[in-house]
């Protein structure tokens, strides 16, 4: 009985998997995490087919690719990842560099390009499977991320950032709420129901004093 329970359990989790991967499969996309920006976009509206676009922790590309389909033909988006994009990058308003987003000369490069309209991350640090220590270093990501946003966004520009979620998410959040006039957080549908991860957003970047 408990036997086939369970087998119930994992038979509907797989063809959830199974519904979101094939999707991505059929549409072009080399991951289902495309679906989760998709849902975060409808829910917050992050960015428009106007918007420049700034994507941290971009490979395999999904959200890359997304965000080029969704945007006009004189947009940008810029993407960063430690590895390379599978997607093809044969898109002149596609610009990508394979490495470190906290290295300082390809904050450099990015900052060039911008200021963005929408910061996107979907980075994730590696894991050790020891859900204390990979929140902790997906807390010191986001935190890295947020102290940096201000500088590649404009005025009234929105954040978005993937967090594994430990306990101080609402840290985060509160950190995006002296910056931002709104911050919220979010659990796309698409992510996997095993999965500890969830989104922060920040709408309305309120600038620097200093400008
Ligand atoms: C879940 S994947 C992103 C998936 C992507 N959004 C997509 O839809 O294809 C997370 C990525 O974050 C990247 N990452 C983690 N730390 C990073 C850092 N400091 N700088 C750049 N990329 C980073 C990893 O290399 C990994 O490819």
């Amino acid at each position: 009985m408990s036997r086939q329970r369970s087998s119930k359990r994992s038979g509907s989790k797989r063809s959830e998997l199974d519904h979101y991967s094939l999707r991505a499969k059929k549409e072009g996309y080399p991951a289902r995490s495309v679906y989760k920006l998709e849902e975060l976009n409808s829910k917050f509206r992050i960015f428009n087919r106007n918007s420049r676009i700034l994507d941290i922790g971009a490979a395999p590309g999904s959200w890359t690719l997304y965000c080029l389909r969704k945007t006009a033909k004189d947009s940008l988006v810029a993407g960063i990842d430690l590895k390379d994009l599978t997607i093809s990058k044969n898109d002149a308003r596609l610009f990508f560099i394979k490495g470190d987003f906290f290295d300082e000369k390809n904050q450099s490069e990015l900052l060039a390009k911008g200021p963005y309209d929408a910061v996107i991350s979907d980075a994730a640090p590696a894991t050790t499977g020891n859900r204390t220590v990979d929140a902790g270093r997906s807390f010191s990501l986001a935190a890295g991320i947020i102290g940096i946003a201000g500088l590649m966004l404009v005025p009234g520009g929105n954040l978005t950032i993937k967090i594994f979620q430990g306990g101080d998410e609402k840290e985060l959040v509160g950190m995006l709420a002296e910056i931002f006039e709104t911050a919220k957080i979010f659990k796309p549908k698409a992510c996997r129901r095993e999965s500890f991860e969830t989104y922060i957003v920040g709408l309305n970047y309120k600038g620097s004093d200093e400008e």
